[in-house]
């Protein structure tokens, strides 16, 4: 393990594997797909002036959101150099180079998005990515992951402890009691237009600040 990280999912990300995941996710088909993707998520929304990703890649959900929020200002976490590489090459991502488990919020976002992050995190850590979403959101948290309505871990290309599904958005909902439910949906590997990984999205809005 890379001996700059507490867990051993950290170093898989910022390696080998996440620079081919990087290199391998490329494309306007998926920027297409997020677009159909947030168009539903942000329905129930209003007045977003900015948005924080954590663990955004090499920017494909961002690249959707400043076309659907053109005046919004955009940031992200991200731990995988070559990912950051291609956020830092969109020239409108204000950009965290580094873990989101070393990330001190400075200022809340309207927005904080997670999407296919906290799949990849280790369990142990979770409260702590709570609490950074939590802090890092002056309104509205999406949270799009694998839902499992008990925590499960399942073999990840070839690999154990790498991918864990659970009601990541309904231990938040516990967690903090002024968190409310607003929308929620599925999206389809098999839709016919637009597909996207089978992610269950929750956005959750703060009612006090
Ligand atoms: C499956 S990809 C999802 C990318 C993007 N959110 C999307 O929806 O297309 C997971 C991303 O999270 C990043 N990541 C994983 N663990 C992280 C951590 N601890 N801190 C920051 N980024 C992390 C990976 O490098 C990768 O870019």
């Amino acid at each position: 393990m890379n001996e700059n990280y507490k867990t051993a999912q950290e170093s898989f990300w910022a390696g080998e594997f996440g620079d081919a995941y990087a290199d391998r996710n490329q494309g306007q088909h998926w920027v297409a797909a997020n677009l159909a993707f947030f168009s539903k998520v942000l329905t129930r929304t209003s007045d977003i002036g900015s948005i924080i990703e954590f663990g955004a890649n090499i920017g494909l959900n961002l690249m959707a959101l400043k076309q659907l929020l053109p005046k919004a200002k955009l940031s992200a976490i991200e731990i995988n150099q070559k990912a950051v590489d291609g956020l830092n090459s969109l020239g409108y991502v204000s950009v965290h180079p580094q873990s989101i488990l070393d990330f001190v919020p400075s200022q809340p976002h309207d927005l904080t998005l997670i999407k296919g992050v906290l799949i990849h995190i280790n369990p142990d850590m979770l409260p702590q990515v709570y609490e950074l979403l939590y802090q890092s959101s002056a309104r509205y948290i999406c949270v799009a992951e694998y839902y499992n309505p008990s925590p499960v871990t399942i073999p990840y290309r070839g690999e154990s402890d790498r991918l864990f599904k659970r009601d990541f958005a309904g231990e938040m909902l516990d967690r903090y009691g002024d968190l409310k439910l607003l929308d929620y949906g599925f999206s389809y590997h098999r839709d016919n237009n637009f597909p996207q990984d089978d992610l269950t999205w929750f956005l959750l809005e703060k009612t006090r600040t």
